[in-house]
């Protein structure tokens, strides 16, 4: 199930062939009288015959870019004639001289679009003061009324249809990977692509299709509301670049850079490029999208729209500049590499099927937990690569790292499991274990100082052979979830000594020390007598160690003791019971502290609980460990 927000903005659409013939009717429904046309000279003639009587004005120099003095010029008339509506016929640039005037005059707004821009449906008005491209965002910016009318797009020159309708598809196309998507935007954008594709090229094939021309107006109008409805992301932001400090025109380089734009995030927008190629019929969508521009005959390349090559990473710079949402991170390398390739005008060719190749190499494998297990790893894998642009040099770092961690690696020392447990990743696989049973003692990661069997010893034995430190009598009970003791549970404990090693750290040492195995009898519990755990640093002379302080972090583990929980009929609980008040709690090396797990080791003085004599300082460490029946299978 997917949870959602969907904001839909509020326009009345009227859509179909001549509507432009109720337009008087439309401004009249808003209760409006005198109405500035704006729009090119033969467009505006149009809307203002249709308007009759109700056309007080016009304004005919629209401007790409929607230039500050522009719209002052228009506000000027609109104020000359007492004007209460503006009308704006024709592409984007029309669209946005209206949506200025509305914010600027408080003009009511009934758009007229004539080509694919889509802006009509949004809240965004995009002007230039200066040269600087500035955009706003308000309610009073979306025009009140829309007017679709198929027999105006008649008149929209092919060239002029096929760039325009790519930049619908940039709507779509960005919608479906943006972080608002949804399954309303999301089912509108497919239907946009799967329109406008087939729509194009009809009309390329015979520019007097008037159903083509409906596909392609109302798949723009689809576009555009997913414009309108959720964030555009890495492509929006190349056109806006190269439009608002590169001078490119607007449409022509949204069609060249979209097949780019979708071959740089395709590793990272699977799902969202596996809808669009089957929208458009094809196996991999960038480059479907690449051969359906060229097939269409729109611009291919940035050096054809007059970029000169030494503008690229400039342009490059300027895209990553900020942040905003895409579904790939934005590196400047990566973002000029991109740039090259639509300079040039090569045919983008993603990655994207290597991926499918190598987890298609997996098929055929018998056990499905390690064939999905495999290829999630792979899916992974690639996408970080291509995510980071990982580097030849990087990834030779990395296996020289792995290399290294497995050459240390030995009967005794366990480099790949310290790196495990330094990058989190045993103590997540442990917490999804331990999730499962809630009503459970947590677990706590093993660690690579278990040694299976140790001396089995009776309670009250003192496991530390009388190691310096302060003496610690435990006593602890095992029961079931319900709290019944359970007799003859093996209990396995295991700690370091004063200084911050295990047994199995020191060489000289004769034979195990602070281990133990334990029984518990019928009242559940078992008790014996160790030291205070002290804090400690894990081994950090490795490639571990090396990973720790490039990152400025410490080796230390909190002060612990570990525990190996064997019940018949019951799920086996490896845990750990942390000193409460002691170092590192919150900072632990290998992120296994738990709350739950945070005890006290009581200090006490005087008499012992099996009269054994202490002098000065002991502790106390008493705790119940509930666990979990086995599952049944
Ligand atoms: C330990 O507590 O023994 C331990 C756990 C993870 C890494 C190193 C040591
Ligand atoms: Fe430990």
């Amino acid at each position: 199930m997917r949870s959602f927000t969907y904001s839909g903005h509020a326009a009345r659409v009227v859509f179909g062939a001549g509507t432009v013939a109720g337009l008087a009717a439309e401004v009249e429904r808003l209760g409006r009288r005198r109405v500035l046309v704006v729009g090119s000279a033969g467009l505006a003639a149009r809307a203002q015959e249709a308007l009759g009587p109700l056309a007080v004005a016009g304004f005919t120099g629209v401007a790409q870019h929607t230039p500050v003095e522009v719209s002052e010029r228009a506000l000027a008339v609109a104020r000359e004639h007492d004007a209460d509506c503006v009308v704006s016929i024709g592409g984007g640039s029309a669209t946005g001289l209206g949506k200025a005037l509305a914010v600027r005059g408080g003009l009511v707004q009934v758009a007229v679009p004539t080509t694919y821009a889509g802006s009509e449906v949004t809240a965004v008005l995009g002007e230039t003061a200066g040269g600087r491209k500035t955009t706003m965002s308000a309610p009073a910016v979306l025009p009140r009324t829309v007017i679709y009318d198929v027999e105006l797009t008649l008149g929209l020159p092919v060239q002029v249809a096929v760039t325009s309708g790519v930049n619908a598809l940039a709507h779509a196309v960005e919608a479906l990977y943006s972080p608002d998507a949804n399954p309303v935007t999301d089912a509108m954008a497919v239907e946009a692509v799967r329109s406008m594709a087939g729509a194009l090229q009809r009309i390329v094939a015979d520019p007097a299709d008037l159903d083509a021309r409906a596909d392609a107006l109302l798949a723009a109008w689809l576009a555009g509301t997913c414009l309108g409805t959720v964030r555009m992301g890495l492509h929006h932001k190349l056109c806006h670049v190269l439009g608002g400090s590169f001078g490119l025109p607007h449409a022509e380089t949204h069609t060249v850079v979209l097949p780019h734009a979708m071959a740089y995030n395709a590793p990272a927008a699977e799902d969202a490029m596996r809808r669009i190629a089957g929208a458009l019929g094809v196996a991999d969508a960038p480059a479907g999208m690449a051969d359906l521009v060229s097939g269409l005959g729109g611009p291919t390349s940035l050096r054809g729209l007059g970029l000169a090559a030494s503008d690229l990473d400039r342009a490059a710079a300027l895209a990553v500049a900020e942040p905003y949402p895409n579904p790939r991170e934005t590196t400047e390398a990566g973002v000029s590499a991109l740039l090259r390739d639509a300079w040039s005008g090569v045919r983008p060719a993603g990655p994207g099927d290597l991926t499918g190749q190598v987890v298609a190499s997996f098929d055929k494998m018998p056990d499905r937990r390690t064939r999905q297990l495999l290829t999630d790893l792979v899916r992974h894998l690639h996408r970080f690569a291509v995510s980071n642009d990982l580097t030849q040099g990087e990834w030779e770092r990395a296996i020289d790292f792995l290399t290294r961690t497995g050459q240390l690696s030995s009967a005794t020392r366990q480099e790949f499991v310290l790196l495990s447990d330094t990058l989190g990743v045993s103590s997540m696989v442990d917490l999804l274990t331990n999730s499962r049973s809630p009503h459970a003692t947590s677990s706590a990661v093993l660690g690579p100082f278990y040694v299976d069997g140790p001396p089995e010893v009776a309670h009250g034995t003192d496991i530390s052979t009388g190691l310096p430190g302060t003496p610690l009598w435990t006593d602890v009970k095992i029961t079931d979830l319900q709290g019944l003791p359970l007799p003859r549970v093996t209990v396995d404990v295991w700690q370091s000594n004063k200084d911050g090693f295990y047994d199995v750290q020191l060489p000289d040492l004769e034979g195990p020390v602070l281990r133990a195995r334990l029984r518990t009898g019928d009242d559940g519990r078992v008790t014996f007598w160790s030291i205070l755990p002290s804090a400690y640093p894990i081994p950090d002379d490795g490639p571990v160690g090396e990973l720790l302080r490039a990152a400025g972090r410490h080796p230390f583990r909190a002060p612990h003791l570990h525990f190996l929980i064997d019940a018949p009929g019951h799920r086996r609980l490896v845990t750990q019971l942390f000193v409460s008040g002691g170092a590192y709690l919150d900072s632990d090396a290998v992120f296994g502290v738990k709350t739950d797990l945070v005890v006290d080791f009581a200090p006490q003085h005087g008499p012992t609980p099996d009269g054994r004599v202490v002098e000065g300082e002991w502790r106390l460490l008493e705790f119940t460990f509930r666990i979990a029946p086995e599952e049944a299978s």
